[in-house]
């Protein structure tokens, strides 16, 4: 998923400080459309502080600054040993070139058809690329991440992330939902809100899926309940305790029948336009 309206004037963003999520691996907290939306939604990205150090996804480029410092203040840039990217979107990848460059020995783990998506937007030389499919592992020293693609997304580039040392399991874009307030976890939203939510950002992530054959998507979903995560993350999503895991994966599986409220027209458009009018 990519952030909209980005022209906006941005007022002021609540800061919230990374959080430790298990042992070791801590969300890296961003977020977009406070003060200027009807609702905010996350942008996260993780640190996996392994032997080898995993940085997973790399946010919004406009978060630049926030971002590297908040990074940095987990892992010493020239620690940093793989940067996972989960798919080529730009609120994904908005600061890899930076990040690479600040972390002489990182390698970024992609693939090829994200390479090929990228171009020449991705300033990383082959030699410090690794490219990882489906299903593959990434040995970090002291584990073997597993690459996972979540049931819900938006690139055909995408995977999820499993740590098997933790349980934590990186979703992507899946389990997504909008916020009214700034969270750390899904236990700090309304619950019915964040139900609805979650299927409303499924179906516009994921449109295919009201068209798919069901026992197929259900199956992917099955995937990752398999895996059995102590927690969840994802780029839009609050961190997913083990509390909520299950309610999160039952959610996505009836998704694909859900009501959900259409996405903003040209009639929204045009309040905004009025509202940006000088008076
Ligand atoms: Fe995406
Ligand atoms: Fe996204």
């Amino acid at each position: 998923m990519t952030a909209t309206l980005t022209n906006c004037p941005t007022p002021a963003k609540s800061r919230l400080t990374p959080t430790r999520i298990a042992n070791e691996t801590f969300v890296v907290h961003d977020h977009h459309g406070e003060g200027h939306a009807p609702v905010m939604v996350p942008l996260n990205t993780m640190v996996i502080r392994s032997a080898e150090p995993v940085v997973v996804d790399t946010g919004m480029a406009e978060n630049r600054d926030q971002y590297l410092a908040d990074v940095f203040a987990l892992v010493e840039p020239e620690d940093i040993r793989w940067v996972f990217i989960s798919h080529d979107d730009v609120d994904h990848t908005g600061n890899l070139n930076a990040l690479m460059e600040a972390a002489p020995n990182a390698v970024v783990v992609i693939n090829w058809f994200m390479q090929e998506r990228m171009g020449a937007s991705l300033a990383v030389s082959p030699l410090r690329q690794r490219w990882v499919g489906d299903g593959e592992l990434i040995d970090v020293g002291d584990r073997k991440l597993l690459t996972v693609r979540p049931p819900i997304f938006d690139s055909p580039t995408t995977r999820g992330l499993f740590d098997p040392t933790t349980g934590v399991y990186w979703a992507s874009d899946s389990f997504a939902t909008p916020m009214l307030h700034v969270a750390r976890d899904v236990a700090e939203l309304d619950h019915d809100l964040w139900t609805e939510g979650m299927s409303t950002f499924n179906q516009y992530v994921s449109p295919w899926i009201t068209l798919t054959d069901d026992r197929k998507f259900q199956a992917t979903v099955d995937r990752v309940e398999a895996l059995g995560a102590c927690a969840m993350a994802g780029c839009h999503t609050p961190m997913i305790a083990r509390n909520h895991i299950d309610h999160a994966i039952a959610t996505t599986r009836r998704s694909p029948a859900a009501t959900v409220a259409p996405q903003p027209d040209q009639g929204v458009l045009d309040e905004i336009q009025l509202a940006l009018l000088p008076r």
